[in-house]
């Protein structure tokens, strides 16, 4: 993908600047029985171009707090507020509509829709999000832009069941890039690889702070965790531990490390 493409929706968004304030924010379930609290007033910011840990053990509330980063779910109390705009303002359809354009979604389990080749795959993606701003005439190129980025250009016509776990899920990224999202979030996006693919996985993510993507995960793997820019540990719905950084030099540590 050129530099320019994965920057385009760069607004508001110098290095370093918080592309996402997270205030205050509490989420509740309340069932007939009884009230959890699974997040308690959570406030942090998530600079823009860095790699964003979301770490904690099992039922501390990442997938929860992923949720309302990206407006699937919403908060009891607080807000969130991204490149200056609050999610809450949006109707729900203004938010499917802004999530399609602003957000890539990695799943855990890939996802592809098994009967689509994985060139199908990524332009689906693209009609269902509007193509990220680009005219209908450059989808099949971004496409395969796209692809290349993950190193998949040469199996555009296999089905997803003819590849391995890490091709699907560097596919899946591919489908996640399509609509040219200034933010991609994954939820234990090598949750379900072996460590060797998990690795390349998670450099392919991290690679991604270098075209201007904010890059968000949620990992059990403290090996990655550790290789985050900054990031945030849960316990209990509550912030145990905040790691803030400077992108520019975790950028040049990532390059660093590609060398070696
Ligand atoms: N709809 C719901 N109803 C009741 N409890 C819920 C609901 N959704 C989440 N929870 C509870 O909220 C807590 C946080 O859930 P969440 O899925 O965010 O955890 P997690 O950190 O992502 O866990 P894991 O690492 O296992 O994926 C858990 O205790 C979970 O059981
Ligand atoms: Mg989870």
């Amino acid at each position: 993908m050129h530099k320019s493409q994965g920057t385009q929706r760069q607004t508001n968004s110098r290095d370093g600047a918080a592309l996402i304030q997270v205030e205050h924010i509490s989420r509740m379930i309340d069932s007939r029985i009884q009230q959890t609290l699974i997040l308690d007033d959570i406030a942090f910011t998530i600079p823009a171009r860095t790699l964003f840990a979301i770490t904690g053990p099992s039922g501390c509330g990442k997938s929860t707090l992923l949720n309302i980063l990206t407006g699937i779910d919403r908060p009891n109390d607080g807000r969130v507020i991204f490149a200056g705009e609050p999610l809450l303002a949006k109707s729900e359809n203004a938010l499917a509509r802004w999530r399609g354009t602003h957000i890539g979604i990695v799943f855990q389990f890939f996802q592809l829709l098994p009967t689509l080749t994985v060139l199908e795959n990524v332009l689906l993606a693209l009609e269902l999000g509007g193509g990220g701003g680009l005219p209908r005439q450059h989808w099949l190129e971004h496409a395969y832009l796209c692809l290349e980025t993950v190193g998949m250009q040469a199996y555009p016509n296999r089905l997803p069941g003819q590849l391995s776990g890490g091709q699907q899920q560097r596919v899946a990224i591919a489908r996640a890039l399509a609509n040219n999202p200034p933010v991609l979030v994954a939820d234990e996006p090598t949750g379900n690889l072996d460590s060797s693919s998990a690795q390349q996985i998670f450099k392919i993510l991290a690679s991604l702070t270098e075209l201007g993507k904010t890059v968000i995960y949620v990992t059990h793997d403290p090996l990655l965790a550790r290789q985050a820019t900054a990031g945030i540990e849960l316990i209990d719905g509550h912030i145990v531990n905040q790691r803030n950084a400077n992108a520019a030099i975790t950028s040049d540590r990532l390059r660093t490390e590609k060398l070696q």
